[in-house]
């Protein structure tokens, strides 16, 4: 069978990152992002700006970057649709999104101190990447 799809483009759905990052306040912020690909020693991510993950990562300069496994689906669900945002942009709103201060406690997952980094890691999630 052929489909023509609207828009034309390939985007594939990539497998799903779990980025931390520290607010300004000291508390974390954990956001799903699948836009992320690596290329060579760089690892390219696709953010909305508008998110809080975003403004961490200009702030800091740092995130983890946490792989979850398969069993994890539920706790990446649990976050799906919330932004550390105070003011929900309206985009968002218009999605539904809400906003959560400790998502590490709405998706049930687990703070761990990082090697290199201030922001902590998700320790269930078998692979933790430290970029620095
Ligand atoms: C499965 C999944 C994949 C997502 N992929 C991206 C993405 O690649 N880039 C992005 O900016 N947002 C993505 N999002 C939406 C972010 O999670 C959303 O912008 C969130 O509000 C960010 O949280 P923050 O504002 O606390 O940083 C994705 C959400 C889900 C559930």
């Amino acid at each position: 069978m052929h489909k023509n799809i609207e828009p034309a483009i390939l985007y594939f759905g990539t497998p799903v990152v779990l980025v931390s990052t520290l607010n300004d306040d000291g508390t974390a912020n954990l956001a799903p992002i699948s836009s992320i690909w690596w290329l060579g020693w760089s690892c390219m991510i696709g953010l909305d700006s508008s998110s809080q993950t975003t403004e961490n990562i200009r702030r800091t300069g740092e995130c983890v970057l946490n792989l979850p496994s398969a069993d994890l689906v539920e706790s990446v669900n649990k976050i799906a649709k919330t932004t550390g945002r105070q003011n929900v942009p309206l985009h968002k709103r218009a999605l539904g999104y809400r906003h959560e201060t400790n998502k590490f406690e709405v998706s049930e997952l687990t703070q761990q101190t990082s090697v290199s980094v201030s922001a902590p890691r998700v320790q269930e999630c078998p692979i933790q990447l430290e970029p620095n």
